[in-house]
């Protein structure tokens, strides 16, 4: 075997023998497992009115956008959709992305100038950190939601442009920043406030608007706010939310919009249709937090060490990522799909399962994917 591969095969062994292999499982349409591990939050992903609207714009666009917007045009759909989403945040301008990935490339390369000091917090999503790393900006990362850290880092950089950098609610252990708090410290040091509030966005705030408008920041001047479509939303995507100029910005100069092929205008359009629904989703969001409480009694009570949730991640500690493989491929064969998450997905290198609650499960058995969970327990 050429030596490269039988490289790549070595570290492969490495990984089985630390229980951190990583496998595909096959997903049949029909799937009937009762699904704690994706992020379609208020079961927006195949409402009627979300998969009417994506057949609509599938038969007047087709497949694809067939390139960049700045290439082949930019269609209503995706304009109809930045309005809306826009109007929601409360935000000068939205502008979407074919992934919430690519959005935070953007969004963080596009805050950077020469001399900027990025402050990220320790628990940060993939796409933050490589925006940080790709911006080629000196980059400080900072224990994580501590204001105090975050206060220091800019004290010690005066005169120097600089972003904090956050998620609102985190996606490994579903917990809260202090946004306020971060925005507060921010202004005072006269830098900017970057939220990703991919785990926030539907679920919390005044009509869903997430973290950053149930903070109270929304529209702030120094806010820029981005998020995926694919969660609470259903779809694909991603956001950028802030100001014209900001947006403007982006549109001339952020390359995973220039360079990139635009989100399907079906995709765009069934998300629009999701947008509506999550806006007045307000009984959806109340389900969803019941579930969210009573699956926090059920596995507590039963001594597992559960995370204090904000949206509806929650966070299972697992004793290893060897047991936090067998846990979660226990549910599996009780057909309960639950996340595992080990290092290096894990900011801590603690194992465990996260449970992503969703008002579309039907309730019955959510509550018995609990007990799967239970007696299932390492
Ligand atoms: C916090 C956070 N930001 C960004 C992303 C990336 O979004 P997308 O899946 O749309 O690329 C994810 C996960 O998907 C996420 O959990």
């Amino acid at each position: 075997m050429a030596d490269w591969l039988a490289a790549l095969d070595r570290r492969a062994e490495l990984r089985a023998r630390a229980g951190l292999t990583r496998t595909l499982r096959p997903r049949a349409a029909d799937d009937a497992v009762v699904d704690l591990a994706g992020n379609d939050y208020l079961g927006l992903a195949t409402h009627p009115e979300v998969t009417a609207a994506a057949a609509e714009a599938l038969s007047a666009y087709g497949l694809g956008a067939t390139g960049s917007r700045l290439v082949r045009g930019s269609t209503d759909a995706h304009h109809a959709l930045e309005d809306d989403l826009a109007g929601w945040l409360g935000v000068d301008r939205a502008l979407v992305f074919s992934s919430g990935y690519l959005a935070n490339l953007a969004a963080v390369r596009g805050l950077t100038q020469p001399r900027t000091l990025l402050v990220s917090d320790a628990h940060n999503h993939a796409s933050l950190i490589d925006g940080c790393r790709i911006s080629g900006a000196e980059t400080l990362v900072t224990p994580h939601a501590d204001v105090a850290a975050v206060a220091a880092a800019l004290a010690a950089a005066p005169g120097r442009p600089a972003v904090v950098v956050t998620e609102s609610v985190f996606s490994v252990d579903g917990d809260l920043a202090p946004l306020a708090e971060l925005h507060a410290v921010a202004r005072r040091h006269g830098a900017l406030l970057l939220v990703d509030d991919a785990h926030a966005l539907g679920v919390t705030g005044p009509a869903g608007a997430g973290g950053v408008a149930a903070a109270g920041l929304a529209g702030a001047p120094d806010v820029v706010v981005t998020a995926t479509l694919s969660k609470a939303l259903g779809g694909a995507g991603g956001v950028v939310a802030g100001p014209a100029e900001f947006v403007r910005h982006l549109v001339e100069t952020g390359r995973t919009f220039i360079f990139d092929t635009a989100p399907p205008p079906a995709v765009v359009a069934g998300v629009r249709a999701a947008v509506r629904l999550a806006r007045d989703g307000d009984a959806l969001r109340a389900e969803l937090a019941d579930r969210v409480a009573a699956a926090v009694r059920r596995l507590g009570a039963a001594g597992l060490s559960v995370s204090a949730p904000d949206g509806a991640v929650i966070s299972v500690t697992a004793p290893g990522p060897q047991e936090a493989t067998a846990w979660a491929a226990a549910c599996r064969e009780h057909g309960v799909a639950v996340g595992c998450f080990r290092p290096p997905s894990t900011p801590d290198s603690r194992s465990r399962l996260r449970l992503t609650v969703s008002a579309g499960v039907d309730r019955a058995d959510f509550d018995r994917a609990l007990d799967v969970i239970v007696e299932c327990a390492p």
